[in-house]
């Protein structure tokens, strides 16, 4: 295969299939990425592309998010996470990946308060609380009462229509703190405290999660600060699986909400989300089995443990994960704040020093990503283990409802519906029952 220019403006790539030569368009994006469009490759040729895991194969073309894993590049609307990190808050963050810009004094003030009229859930809804087990996961209470929202918000499902998808989007930015909160109070029993709405974002949800009906609770500000910086930090990451669901699922024209608590159930899963929770129980295990990384590593890089260094590698850096970077920085600094000593963390940089220095690790590439020095930070805030993906999941929130919007706005949305090469059996008949050994 090769590629040659057509004209000033478009590429083509020349492709041969069984001396079949058929020219391919070229997708150039704005970083100067690329991409061959295959779509009559089928029809041309009988030949489908096949790509397990989606290692190779663009599923859009996307406005929302920059990221360059050979650099360590990340940029949220074409903002380095680094400028957004340090002048955003979530709220605010949460404007430019939906909207597309970052907002004025007034475009802010006003989401902000549309936001606030939305953050108590139906009395109803908090009755469901009381089905669920005791011990029951907060992600899947989360995807379950947020999959539930379709039931009480019937005027707002039509993906078609903006002005009801807008609802959606407050709605769900505004109940979905609430919700996860209720979770971990249904965890031992506690009341369950109404949202607060002269309070902001990251203070609300401490105040739901943290506050009890018989005093004062004041929320500490070096925890919001905190919690704000690492919502920003998971907001958006490009077509990951949790995304690349939301948008799968909505591309049949499934609601909001459905879309979103797809979303969440992908998100779960120790390989994405769910590293950070798997994350700090390594890094306990380590210490409680006395503090030896060496072992630790040694056993990821033994094929037959089936163990491996959670919060360590990528599918797409092979670079530091820059949010890793940022995160790492501030635990440090929280940490001092609160005055807190965690000999998780000691764990933590003694794991990764060892762990970068390991010919394994160095081949692969593999490096802390996003969930590796989260979790410690979530600790010191006095969050218990368990939400910490529910954490991830209020964070990706915005993310996940820009991407859902982009491609129904998208003129050439399509429902996602991927081929495979058939390798069952072959045509067979069959036998009665009687008949079969
Ligand atoms: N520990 C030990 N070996 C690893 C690790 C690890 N954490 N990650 C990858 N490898 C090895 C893997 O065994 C393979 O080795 P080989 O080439 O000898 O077969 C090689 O590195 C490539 O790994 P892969 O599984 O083919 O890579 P992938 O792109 O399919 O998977 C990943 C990416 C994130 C699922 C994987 O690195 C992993 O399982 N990491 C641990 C879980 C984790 O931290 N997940 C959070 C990801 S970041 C936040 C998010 O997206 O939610």
């Amino acid at each position: 295969m090769s590629v040659t220019t057509k004209s000033s403006e478009s590429e083509t790539a020349r492709l041969i299939v069984d001396d079949h030569e058929i020219l391919l368009p070229v997708v150039i994006g704005t970083e100067d990425e690329r991409a061959l469009i295959i779509d009559s490759l089928r029809k041309e040729t009988g030949y489908i592309t096949l790509d397990e895991g989606f290692v190779n194969t663009g599923s859009t073309t996307s406005s929302i998010t920059f990221l360059d894993g050979e650099k360590g590049i990340l940029r949220y609307r074409g903002y380095p996470i680094e400028q957004i990190a340090e002048n955003c808050d979530f709220v605010e963050t949460s404007y430019l990946l939906i909207y597309g810009k970052l907002p004025t004094e007034s475009e802010l003030r006003a989401f902000r308060e549309s936001i606030r009229q939305h953050t108590m859930i139906h009395e109803d809804m908090r009755s469901f609380y009381n089905g669920f087990p005791k011990d029951a996961h907060p992600m899947a209470i989360l995807s379950s009462v947020v999959g539930a929202l379709s039931t009480f918000y019937q005027d707002s499902l039509d993906p078609r229509d903006a002005r009801q998808v807008e609802i959606s989007i407050h709605r769900l930015m505004a109940k979905l703190p609430t919700i996860a909160a209720y979770s971990y109070k249904k965890s031992f029993g506690q009341p369950f405290m109404y949202p607060q709405n002269h309070l902001n974002y990251c203070e609300n949800f401490l105040r739901l999660m943290f506050a009890v009906p018989t005093r004062e609770y004041e929320p500490d500000p070096v925890v919001v600060d905190a919690l704000n910086l690492l919502l920003i930090c998971h907001a958006d990451h490009e077509q990951n699986c949790s995304t690349s669901t939301v948008r799968m699922v909505g591309s049949s024209n499934a609601n909001l909400f459905a879309s979103i608590s797809a979303g969440i159930c992908a998100l779960w899963g120790p390989l994405h989300g769910g590293a950070n929770e798997a994350c700090i129980n390594m890094l306990q295990q380590i210490v409680e089995d006395g503090g030896d990384v060496t072992k630790y590593v040694n056993m990821a890089k033994d094929k037959t443990s089936n163990f491996r260094l959670m919060g360590f590698g990528h599918r797409v850096y092979k670079n530091y994960d820059p949010r890793a970077k940022i995160i790492k920085r501030a635990c440090d600094r929280l940490l001092e704040r609160l005055k807190l000593d965690d000999p998780l963390f000691e764990v933590a940089q003694k794991l990764e020093e060892v762990a970068l220095r390991d010919e394994y690790f160095v081949e692969r590439k593999l490096y802390p990503n996003v969930d590796f020095y989260s979790g410690i930070m979530y600790r010191a805030m006095g969050l218990p283990t368990t939400m910490f993906t529910v954490l991830f999941a209020i964070g990706r929130l915005p993310g996940w409802i820009a991407h859902w919007v982009e491609m129904h706005q998208s003129p050439t949305k399509r429902i996602g519906r991927p081929r495979q090469i058939y390798t069952g059996p072959g045509l067979r008949n069959v036998v009665p029952i009687s008949q079969r050994s």
